[in-house]
């Protein structure tokens, strides 16, 4: 579509309303090495390619809305946290981000352990042939068949959520004439938000049990005394999309505190510490994540340093990351269809899918990019808010972000970093049929979870 096929014109960069947006890049051709996947390139002919295989071919074979993963470079983070945190500490990807069986083993080969929070999880893990004794079952409301089939699958961990999870899980472990290793989840009242971390509040929520009080101390003191547990460590996860490493520090040194207190009360030093996950990732360009290694090393001298003032033997330390894996190696591929330029606001954009294959805008206000990839264009940044074909105006993919003017349906455009929380929170909202992932590498493209169907659909419904 020409800009003269705009009825009001294009909205430019020249009277910009009020939005999440910086000044339009200088070149909307380029793209952010920090937003996207590590193979992505322009090629030649001016569109983008992914692993070797460009974007018209991948919307071709395998349509639009999908999910296209980089292997390479989910290979290459997954191996990156694993080598940063090395022998002497444990790296648990955590399978809410995405999973998948390709994923788990993916993961398998990388040395990874995996964290799930949910039957099915445990189930797709097991499924690949993730060993049990790597996975850690999670979630503040297992229900008795959950803990029975993790117990039975004899995986590594459970963590411990509540009081009365503690007794469920030892009742369970006894009745299976097993002992069962755990750990004790606790909110150490640190709240993590993007950038800041407030103090205090934390506790009012539904995870874990709050150290303020003397709650964990309780629950530490009924875990050792049950027979059907092992209790081998604290767990504290703080938040998510953290850039700040302020808050681990603090949530270390009340774990490793709380460490010592139950060596002075029970003469029992715990073994292990796990910091969770939460570390953030570039959306924008706008983002500076840090690199595993800096985040090891962080958290290892923060550890080490309290337990030599404790007087304690260094634990051995785990973490959860989900998001900062698997997050940056995928991005959504979606087809343009009606642009509707609003003079004075700006144009939207409707693609093919919406908050059904990317809640996160809806339901965070969380910030994407977007770029045109299957051309360049020289024609002027244009304004615009990228919206899915859901019945309803929050349905928002991107909320502001620039495309060149000359966008035209049947373009493709794509949205990086949408490998975490995306397809595992899809839905089929509208009965949209859910995308599918697709595995890119060295030229080769593989499905590695189908497309829904119509006959997927009706087979739920059973009439
Ligand atoms: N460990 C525990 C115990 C967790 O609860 C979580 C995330 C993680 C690890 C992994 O966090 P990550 O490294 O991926 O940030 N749906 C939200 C995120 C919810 C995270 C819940 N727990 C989103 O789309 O941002």
């Amino acid at each position: 579509m020409s800009r003269s096929a705009h009825p009001a014109g294009p909205r430019h960069a020249d009277v910009l309303p009020e939005g999440h947006y910086s000044a339009p890049p200088a070149d909307l051709n380029t793209l952010d090495p920090k937003v996207w996947a590590q193979t992505v390139t322009r090629t030649e002919d001016g569109s983008v390619s992914v692993g070797g295989i460009g974007v018209a071919r991948l919307a071709e074979e395998f349509g639009t809305p999908a999910y296209f993963v980089d292997e390479a470079d989910f290979r290459a983070r997954a191996r990156a946290w694993r080598t940063a945190f090395g022998h002497d500490a444990d790296v648990f990807y955590a399978g809410k981000a995405f999973l998948s069986r390709a994923i788990v083993r993916w993961l398998y080969e990388e040395g990874l352990n995996l964290d799930v929070c949910s039957g099915g999880e445990l189930t797709t893990a097991l499924s690949a042939g993730m060993p049990a004794d790597r996975i850690a079952f999670h979630g503040n409301n297992k229900s008795t068949d959950e803990i029975t089939q993790a117990i039975e699958a004899g995986v590594g961990r459970i963590v411990l959520d509540s009081f009365q999870e503690i007794v469920r899980v030892a009742h369970i472990a006894q009745s299976l004439g097993t002992r069962q290793r755990v750990q004790i989840r606790v909110t150490v009242g640190v709240e993590a938000h993007t950038h800041e971390f407030i103090a205090t509040a934390h506790e009012d929520q539904k995870f874990g049990i709050a150290l303020a009080d003397g709650q964990a101390a309780e629950a530490v003191r009924r875990a050792l005394a049950l027979d059907g547990l092992e209790l081998i460590g604290i767990h504290s996860h703080i938040g998510s999309q953290i850039f700040d490493m302020a808050g681990f520090e603090v949530a270390a040194r009340r774990v490793v505190a709380l460490l010592a207190a139950v060596r002075d009360e029970h003469g029992v030093e715990l073994p292990e510490i796990d910091l969770g996950g939460g570390l953030g990732i570039a959306y924008t360009s706008d983002d500076d994540p840090r690199e595993p290694h800096e985040i090891a090393k962080a958290l290892g001298e923060i550890v080490t340093r309290e337990c030599e003032a404790a007087r304690l033997r260094t634990p051995r330390i785990s973490v959860e990351p989900g998001r900062a894996i698997v997050g940056p190696t995928a991005f959504t591929l979606y087809e343009v269809g009606t642009i509707k330029p609003l003079d004075g606001l700006r144009t939207y954009v409707s693609v093919d899918g919406g908050m059904s294959d990317n809640i996160r805008t809806a339901l965070y206000d969380a910030e994407y990019s977007v770029a045109l990839v299957s051309r360049t264009s020289d024609a002027e940044p244009m304004l615009v808010r990228v919206v899915g074909k859901h019945c309803e105006s929050g349905d928002i993919v991107v909320k502001d972000a620039f495309l060149p003017s000359d966008l035209a349906p049947g373009d493709l455009i794509a949205v990086p970093a949408t490998g975490a929380y995306c397809r595992s929170m899809a839905s089929n909202y509208n009965h949209a049929l859910r995308p599918p992932v697709v595995a890119v590498q060295d030229g080769e493209a593989r499905v590695i979870v189908r497309r829904e169907t119509e006959e997927d659909l009706l087979r739920l419904d059973v009439g």
